[in-house]
């Protein structure tokens, strides 16, 4: 039991309370554990996932969301102000991502989030083509997100992993033209990727797709709301989206660099024809004729009203402010590794790096690092260790602090060079776990952490 969380400070609840507990006691405890919990990011060391990071903009974010949280977007004759919401962070995100010229009818969808955005964009490709190709496939840059294997897995789409390049970390664009044929449906390439920071030749991919035929999804979860504003500002940044020739589809999280709360990302469409391909219709049912544009049924309207009210409030000048932040900041971060020799940066990455060391285990860097509080995302195949910089380590102190811990691990690092580290490479979780188990055992390990997540306490 020691180890279920907050089990010795608040009882646990295995059923129902047959009495319901006041609503004081439960907000008290809620307040408890955030003020517990918040303190492992506010200290600007953690990468990524805190996007904002600032509590003003999420009390305001939670104040829209709780006008509308309890209303559900279906039913939109009882709340017009979904459809204004949502039909304007669509139109937003557009013209943020190139789509004002293009031809077509430009569209959108709003989704859960990243991995439910490319698994739209998988599902409208395979749809697209269903009278045609029964066995689709799609091409993606090894680096490209594993929301693209998942969604391959859920709809049976075959995904084709492309190398890439090991200095430059982007895709290899003549292994992609040969591996396209009949079935492939789509080629794929990151603004940016998550292990790097780096993005794919857009444009290249862009003409691959038009010549050979096919749609071209860029996965822009990560950099949909920030690479916009880093070109703006003049930051060495090549053409990424929708204004590329050959661009189909577009990723883009509200929820990441857009500064709205958890739960909402945007899938760019270049025509709506491929979006409504994807559209799922039940016309037949005796509950009656049903229809859901994504994979959701019922959703909150506060979460469109929460991303609307972050992105209107912020404006053009107030995400290129805090992507100017970010971009500085990053730079700052990458100029304390290039000092060190030991350490090597992968590719040109623009607001967030990864960084290797080609003569010891980078790991005993991270192991260092924990003890003085940062959370580095870590990386294999080489080992590396990811930052993503978001606006807490924009604040005053942080970098210096990195300067110097950096510093002090590199120390540690030489100095156990002969000794295994401790850290290892767990997506979104906290760098630490098994390094050199097979895959079999890793699936073990991963399955056996899935499982205590969601056990039921003895
Ligand atoms: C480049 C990229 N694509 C997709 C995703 C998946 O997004 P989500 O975690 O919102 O599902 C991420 C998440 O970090 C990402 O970095």
């Amino acid at each position: 039991m020691a180890s279920f969380p907050y089990a010795d400070d608040y009882p646990v609840h295995r059923t129902l309370p047959e009495r319901g507990e006041s609503r004081a006691e439960i907000l008290a405890m809620m307040a408890d554990l955030a003020s517990r919990e918040d303190p492992t990011w506010e200290t600007g060391q953690c990468s990524g996932t805190m996007y904002c990071g600032d509590h003003e903009h999420y009390d305001f974010l939670n104040q829209a969301f709780s006008h509308f949280s309890h209303v559900n977007t279906l039913q939109r004759d009882m709340c017009p102000s979904a459809t204004k919401f949502e039909a304007e962070i669509i139109a937003m995100t557009l013209d943020l991502l190139g789509a004002g010229g293009l031809t077509g009818t430009p569209a959108g969808l709003i989704t859960s989030g990243g991995s439910a955005s490319i698994a739209h964009a998988v599902l409208a490709y395979r749809e697209q083509n269903a009278g045609s190709i029964d066995r689709p496939n799609m091409i993606k840059p090894e680096t490209a997100h594993p929301a693209f294997d998942k969604a391959g897995h859920l709809f049976g789409v075959e995904m084709r992993i492309a190398p890439v390049d090991p200095q430059s970390a982007q895709v290899d664009l003549s292994w992609v033209r040969d591996h396209v044929d009949a079935n492939t449906v789509a080629l794929i390439g990151s603004a940016c990727n998550y292990g790097y920071g780096t993005i794919d030749p857009i444009t290249e991919l862009g003409e691959l797709a038009l010549e050979l035929e096919v749609g071209l999804h860029v996965d822009g979860c990560l950099g949909g709301f920030i690479l916009p504003f880093g070109r703006e500002l003049g930051y060495d940044i090549a053409p990424f989206d929708l204004s590329v020739p050959g661009v189909t589809t577009m990723s883009a999280d509200t929820h990441k660099y857009g500064y709205a709360l958890k739960g909402t990302s945007v899938l760019c469409f270049a025509d709506r024809a491929l979006r409504n391909s994807q559209y799922f219709y039940l016309p037949d049912w005796s509950g009656g004729k049903y229809c859901s544009p994504g994979m959701d049924g019922s959703r909150s309207g506060g979460l469109l009203a929460a991303t609307w009210a972050a992105m209107v409030q912020l404006g053009r000048s107030g995400y290129r402010d805090y992507a100017h932040q970010i971009f500085e900041t990053a730079a700052a971060m990458r100029e304390a590794v290039r000092s060190h020799d030991e350490l090597r940066i992968i590719g040109s990455p623009s607001f967030l790096f990864s960084f290797t060391a080609p003569d010891f285990d980078v790991y005993h860097v991270n192991d260092f690092l924990r003890t003085r509080g940062w959370r580095l995302n870590g990386q294999q195949y080489p080992n590396a260790l990811h930052m993503a910089v978001t606006r807490p380590q924009t604040r005053p102190g942080v970098v210096e602090r990195w300067a110097t811990d950096l510093a002090d691990a590199v120390d540690y690092a030489v100095a156990h060079a002969g000794d295994a580290a401790q850290s290892g490479a767990i997506y979104g979780g906290v760098a630490g776990g098994p390094t050199a188990e097979t895959d079999d055992l890793i699936k073990f390990f991963m399955a056996d952490m899935m499982d205590q997540q969601q056990s039921i306490p003895d």
